[in-house]
């Protein structure tokens, strides 16, 4: 991921969506709310202010998902869950990569942890795992700003690239065993 990506995709993509939600909140019930009380209370009844807030928060945790030395082995208590869950870490990067690849239009790809066991869903557009009930371990934005300086179309390369080279797999690993 680029410099450029990431300043244009920080500064502008992240940040517009914490202009709009703010704007948005403003004297309302919501102003007072956590941001994640704040996500699932939207999600249903106030669709603008849910798309702007639950995007903050996937980015928020997006930044932290990769790492400049990312990628490379798994931490072996997550390892573990992936074969049992997934039956290889190829299998579950294959998955996981489908997810991203099969998302029609702008979205998210996850690893979630739910009903004691791991899984890997999309989401379409701002919407995250907190208002399906799981818990995001990892996502990958899937929105044409996150790879097009970089890949042009290619969506694919770029998440091959996310899973290789800038997972911090130490972050998802310890949100995994506080929701284990
Ligand atoms: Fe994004």
């Amino acid at each position: 991921m680029s410099a450029e990506t990431l300043e244009y995709h920080h500064d502008k993509h992240h940040n517009a969506y914490v202009t709009a939600g703010n704007k948005l909140m403003e004297g309302t019930p919501y102003a007072d709310m956590d941001l994640e009380s704040a996500i699932r209370e939207s999600y249903k009844s106030d669709p603008k202010l849910f798309n702007q807030i639950a995007q903050h928060w996937n980015h928020m945790e997006f930044w932290h998902w990769m790492s400049p030395k990312g990628g490379g082995a798994i931490p072996g208590n997550l390892e573990s869950q992936i074969k049992k869950d997934f039956g290889s870490v190829d299998d579950f990067k294959e998955a996981f990569v489908q997810a991203g690849v099969t998302q029609f239009g702008s979205g998210w790809c996850w690893l979630v942890w739910k009903d004691g066991k791991l899984a890997v869903t999309q989401t379409p557009n701002g919407e995250n795992p907190l208002v399906h009930g799981g818990t995001a371990l990892l996502g990958c934005d899937v929105w044409e700003h996150s790879y097009y300086i970089d890949y042009r179309n290619a969506r694919p390369k770029y998440l091959e690239a996310f899973f290789d080279h800038l997972v911090n797999w130490e972050r998802v690993t310890e949100i995994y065993e506080r929701a284990s």
